[in-house]
């Protein structure tokens, strides 16, 4: 470990707390504890494999990030989480039929050992699934009450050192902009005056960050990407990030579209459509669930290709995203796009993608990432929004004035940079001059960040650019 990092060293049980237990979630645990037997590799996951190059290229410095920064060992994460149903993780696991039988057969007792606890429910922002046992209360403020407490009792009954929260639950419908999403007293009186405008995700996330824990957001829904909850964050000192994890068709979408750009080829248009089975599927054939996805997958394209600077190449391509729910498919989901392109002369080309992929497959790795990370931001210090965990969404949270960061070379980058700037090493801007004049390369430093506020425009809804 480096001698220059002055954070603490990832001691004692990490309480990894999930709202949403199904398969997301259900593969992450199933995962790590294969991975602990011995009996599964990380694949996917950039804390457990990647490693890092540190100093200049002749000095062959590269170490695996995980013996690079102290993060929390595998061995000592504890799962707990809520959910409207209330299978335990082997179950939860069998019937999302990510992983077989087979596969799940040395882990059957560690699954069976989690079951969710009763979770908050509002039929107004979930429509496919109706929760059998949700918690009660009168107010929004005693759902919340009851969400610190079981946070607590979890930390308590596990003798967790630390904890961290990601929510890993269905795509809510997203509430319309409201004052109590505004500033943290609003939120709270709002929670007191039963606000139609906070949905449980919001509820889960204030429940997190009040306590200071660190909290991460999976789905497309706003959660804890509101100034309240950033406001609250910044003052209990808990890092957050968010929102909707980058796995399949924009994972693609922000790899191919850098390239067209990097090389200036022109775009005319970007058909993407999905067919996928699993539960996530049904949720979001509603159309309210739909819209809130179709508004994260939408916006990366714009914020990549900046057609605000390229109006000839960038300036009128059609964009359409289209999901559809297909359950003979399951958890093993197929996008198609479809790329209009022109090149030298405007001469037209197309690219074609078809991506046969496992949502949880990709999900879980990156929920390990988050997980891990989100605690090492809390133990180095950092608050509020984690810009550097960008990489691992498709809409990613950052401070309001900024355009978010979709490219995902450059969110690479950051992600790197971060880590060797949090453990005292050289932050890289691979120009390379240095290697050929020691005067150049230098990187100038960053202006000062300008005060963070952003008009109701840019802010309604979610991130789009
Ligand atoms: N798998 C991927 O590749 C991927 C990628 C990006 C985003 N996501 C998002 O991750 C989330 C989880 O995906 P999944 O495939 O595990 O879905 P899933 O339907 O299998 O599991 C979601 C679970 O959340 C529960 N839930 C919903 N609202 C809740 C609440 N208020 N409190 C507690 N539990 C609640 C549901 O009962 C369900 O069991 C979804 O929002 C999905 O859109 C998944």
């Amino acid at each position: 470990m480096n001698k220059h990092s002055l954070i603490p060293p990832a001691k004692g049980k990490l309480g990894v707390l999930l709202p949403g237990m199904g398969a997301v979630t259900s593969t992450f645990i199933a995962g790590v504890e294969l991975v602990k037997k011995g009996l599964g590799s990380p694949v996917g996951s950039v804390t457990q494999m990647q490693a890092i190059r540190l100093g200049k290229r002749y000095e062959n410095r590269s170490p695996l990030i995980k013996d690079f920064v102290p993060l929390a060992p595998l061995e000592r994460l504890v799962f707990g989480g809520w959910d409207f149903f209330s299978d335990d993780m082997f179950v939860a696991a069998t019937k999302a039929g990510v992983l077989d039988a087979a596969q799940l057969a040395p882990v059957r007792k560690e699954l069976e050992a989690i079951r969710p606890m009763s979770a908050v429910y509002d039929a107004a922002y979930i429509k496919n699934i109706r929760a059998a046992n949700p918690k009660r209360g009168k107010t929004k403020q005693d759902l919340a009450r009851q969400v610190i407490e079981d946070i607590e009792a979890f930390k308590r009954k596990h003798g967790c050192d630390r904890l961290v929260m990601l929510w890993c639950g269905s795509t809510e419908i997203l509430p319309a902009p409201a004052a109590c999403h505004e500033d943290i007293d609003a939120f709270e009186r709002g929670l007191q005056d039963n606000d139609p405008a906070i949905p449980p995700s919001m509820i889960y996330a204030y429940a997190a960050i009040k306590t200071g824990t660190p909290y991460g957001n999976g789905a497309p829904n706003l959660s804890g990407d509101i100034p309240a909850l950033v406001e609250l964050a910044e003052k209990s000192g808990a890092p957050i990030c968010g929102k909707d994890f980058k796995t399949g068709q924009t994972l693609m979408k922000t790899t191919v579209a850098p390239m067209l750009k990097a090389r200036m080829l022109a775009l005319s248009g970007w058909y993407s459509t999905n067919i996928l089975g699993n539960r996530d599927g049904e949720v979001l054939d509603d159309p309210g669930s739909f819209r809130t996805k179709e508004l994260s997958k939408m916006s990366v394209l714009d914020t990549i290709l900046e057609p605000e600077l390229y109006p000839e190449l960038y300036g009128k391509f059609h964009h359409k995203v289209r999901i559809d729910y297909y359950p003979p498919r399951g958890d093993a989901k197929e996008g198609w796009d479809n790329i209009d392109i022109a090149g030298w002369l405007g001469m037209p080309m197309q690219i074609k993608i078809n991506f046969l992929c496992r949502d949880s497959i990709l999900a879980a790795p990156i929920v390990l990432d988050l997980v891990l990370f989100l605690d090492l931001a809390k133990r180095a210090g950092l608050k509020g929004i984690q810009e550097w965990l960008s990489f691992y969404f498709k809409s990613p949270q950052c401070r309001e004035d900024l355009k978010p960061e979709h490219d995902l070379f450059i969110q690479h980058l950051k992600l790197k940079n971060t880590l060797r700037l949090l453990m005292g090493e050289e932050v890289l801007d691979h120009s390379g001059l240095d290697y050929y004049d020691p005067e150049k390369g230098l990187v100038p430093s960053a202006p000062p960040p300008r005060p963070a506020k952003k008009t109701k425009k840019q802010r309604a809804p979610s991130s789009v650019a």
